[in-house]
C-alpha cells in the first residue's frame, strides 16, 4: 500500500477499504497526462522561484525516466499504489530522492485529477472528432456516387415519395456534421486549466496559473478554484454528445438492418462485416449494425450515471467524483469503436440500385406527383387527391403501378389525363423536379454536396 498520507492516522487502512477506495485500476489511463501536468507544474514553480532551476531539472529528468520506463514496460503500474498520482510521486522519490518530495508543492490531488481528466478528455474529444470526420468522408462518397440512385423515401415506414440514395445519405451527413460541431463547442468551452485551484481554495504560493495554462495548451486558467476542482460539466457535455452520436448511429444501423433484410434487399453487407449462424447455414447476419444499435444503451447509461453522481455533491471536491471515470471511459471507447466499425461496414456495403428503384416504382410513391399533374391541368387539389386515391386503389386491386396503366384505364377516373402523364410521374421527373434547397433534385443535390465538401475542408 503506497499512500501519500497517513501522518494523522494511528491504524493501518483496512484492506477492503484500501481496495474500495483505490482508483489505480482505471486512472492509470491518464498516466501520461499526469506526467505532463507535473512537468508544467514544476516549470511554473521554478519560474516563480518556488523551486530552484536545479530542483526543477532533477524532477523533470525523473519524470522523463518514469515515463520512458512505463512506456517500455520496465516499470509496471500496479495495485500497490492508491492512484496514478501516488504512483508517479512515489516513483519520483524512489528515483531522485528528497527533491522528489517537492513536486506536490502548491498542488492538491483535487486540482491534479481535475487537470488530468480534462487533458485526457480533451484528447478523446479530438479523437472522436477524427472518427466522425472519416465517417463523413465515407458518407460523402456514397452521396457523390448516388445522385441518380432512386429509392423510396418513407414516412411511418410506409413508402412515401421517391428520393435518391444521395439524399437519404445527406440526412446522415447533417447529423454527424452537427456531432462534429458539438465536439468543437465542447473543446472550446472546456479548455481552461484547473491546476492551481489547490484543494479548493487556491494556495498561498505565488503560482502563475496563466503560465501553467499556457504550457498545457489551455486558453487560460479556470476562474473560481472551488469550481475548478469540482466541475465535471465538460465530461457531461461530452457524454451527452456521444449519446447523440450513438442515437444517430443507432437510427442508421436500424435502416441498414432493414435494408439488408430479405424483404428489402436494398443493400448487401460485405461478408467481412457480417456473421453467420451456428445452426442455420443460409444466414448472414447484420451483427455489427445490431451491436452498434445495442451499445447505444450503455453510452446513454454513462451519461445518466454521471448526471446522477454529480447531482447531490456539495462543493467542493468529494470522493463521489472518482466515479466520473470508469463509465465515461467505457462510453468513449464504445462510441469511437462504433463510429469506426460503422464506417468500415458502410464503405464496403453494396447498394442494390435495381432493387431500390423497383421498390420506389411499386409503392405508388409518385401519387403526389400524379395529383400535382392534375392540379397543373386545372383540377382543384382536393379533387385531384380523391381521383388519384381511386387510381391507387384500382392499381392495388390490379397489381399495377400508375405508370403501367393505359390512358384508357386512367380515363375511367378523369378525362384530364393525357399522354404527358407518363413523363410527369416517372421516377426521374418526381425526383428531379424537387429543386428547393435541401430537396433530392439533381441541381439541389449538387449544391448540397458542394456544401458538404466545403464542410469537410475546414
Ligand atoms: N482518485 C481520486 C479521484 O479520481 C483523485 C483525487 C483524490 N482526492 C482526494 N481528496 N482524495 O477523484
Amino acid at each position: 500500500m503506497a499512500q501519500l498520507w497517513g501522518g494523522r492516522f494511528t491504524k493501518k487502512t483496512d484492506e477492503k477499504v484500501y481496495a474500495f477506495n483505490a482508483s489505480i485500476g482505471f486512472d492509470q489511463r491518464f498516466f501520461h497526462e499526469d506526467v505532463e501536468g507535473s512537468r508544467a507544474h514544476v516549470k511554473m514553480l521554478a519560474k516563480q522561484g518556488i523551486l530552484t532551476e536545479e530542483e526543477r531539472d532533477q524532477i523533470l529528468v525523473g519524470l522523463d525516466g518514469i515515463e520512458k520506463d512505463v512506456d517500455v514496460g520496465k516499470l509496471l503500474i500496479t495495485e500497490a499504489y492508491e492512484d496514478v498520482h501516488s504512483f508517479v510521486e512515489a516513483n519520483l522519490i524512489d528515483r531522485i530522492g528528497d527533491v522528489g518530495k517537492k513536486l506536490h508543492t502548491g498542488r492538491s490531488r483535487n486540482d491534479q485529477v481535475a487537470l488530468d481528466m480534462r487533458l485526457y478528455t480533451r484528447n478523446r474529444v479530438e479523437g472522436t472528432d477524427q472518427y466522425l470526420k472519416k465517417l463523413l468522408e465515407c458518407i460523402l462518397r456514397v452521396m457523390e456516387e448516388n445522385i441518380d440512385t432512386i429509392m423510396p423515401g418513407f414516412t411511418h415506414l410506409q413508402k412515401a415519395q421517391p428520393i435518391t440514395l444521395a439524399h437519404h445519405m445527406g440526412a446522415y451527413f447533417e447529423m454527424f456534421y452537427r456531432d462534429r460541431q458539438r465536439m468543437a463547442d465542447i473543446r472550446k468551452r472546456m479548455n481552461y486549466c484547473p491546476l492551481g485551484s489547490g484543494a479548493l481554495a487556491g494556495t498561498t504560493y505565488p503560482l502563475d496559473r496563466n503560465y501553467t495554462a499556457e504550457l498545457l495548451g489551455f486558453d487560460g486558467p479556470t476562474t473560481n478554484s472551488m469550481d475548478g476542482v469540482s466541475d465535471r460539466d465538460y465530461l457531461i457535455e461530452y457524454l451527452a454528445a456521444l449519446s447523440t452520436v450513438m442515437m444517430h448511429l443507432s437510427r442508421f444501423s436500424e435502416e441498414v438492418i432493414l435494408w439488408n433484410s430479405n424483404e428489402y434487399q436494398f443493400v448487401e453487407i460485405d461478408d467481412a462485416f457480417s456473421t453467420g449462424s451456428s445452426i442455420m447455414p443460409q444466414k448472414k447476419n447484420p451483427d455489427i449494425a445490431e451491436l452498434v444499435r445495442g451499445k447505444t444503451g450503455r453510452v446513454y447509461g454513462a451519461l445518466m450515471a454521471l448526471l446522477t453522481t454529480m447531482k447531490g455533491i456539495p462543493l467542493a471536491y468529494n470522493k463521489d467524483m472518482q466515479e466520473d471515470k470508469e463509465l465515461a471511459f467505457d462510453a468513449m471507447d464504445t462510441t469511437d469503436a462504433c463510429i469506426d466499425l460503422f464506417e468500415g461496414m458502410l464503405s464496403t456495403m453494396t447498394f442494390r440500385k435495381d432493387k431500390m428503384r423497383e421498390s420506389a416504382r411499386h409503392g405508388y410513391t409518385n401519387a403526389t406527383d400524379a395529383a400535382d399533374y392534375l392540379v397543373k391541368k386545372g383540377v382543384p387539389f382536393r379533387d385531384a387527391h380523391g381521383i388519384i386515391g381511386q387510381v391507387v386503389l384500382y392499381g392495388i386491386e390490379n397489381h399495377k403501378p400508375i405508370d403501367d396503366m393505359t390512358l384508357a384505364e386512367l380515363h375511367q377516373f378523369s378525362d384530364v389525363f393525357d399522354q404527358d402523364i407518363y413523363d410527369a410521374i416517372s421516377m426521374e421527373t418526381c425526383v428531379d423536379t424537387r429543386l428547393t434547397i435541401g430537396a433530392p433534385g439533381r441541381e439541389a443535390m449538387a449544391q448540397e454536396i458542394e456544401k458538404c465538401r466545403a464542410a469537410l475542408r475546414d
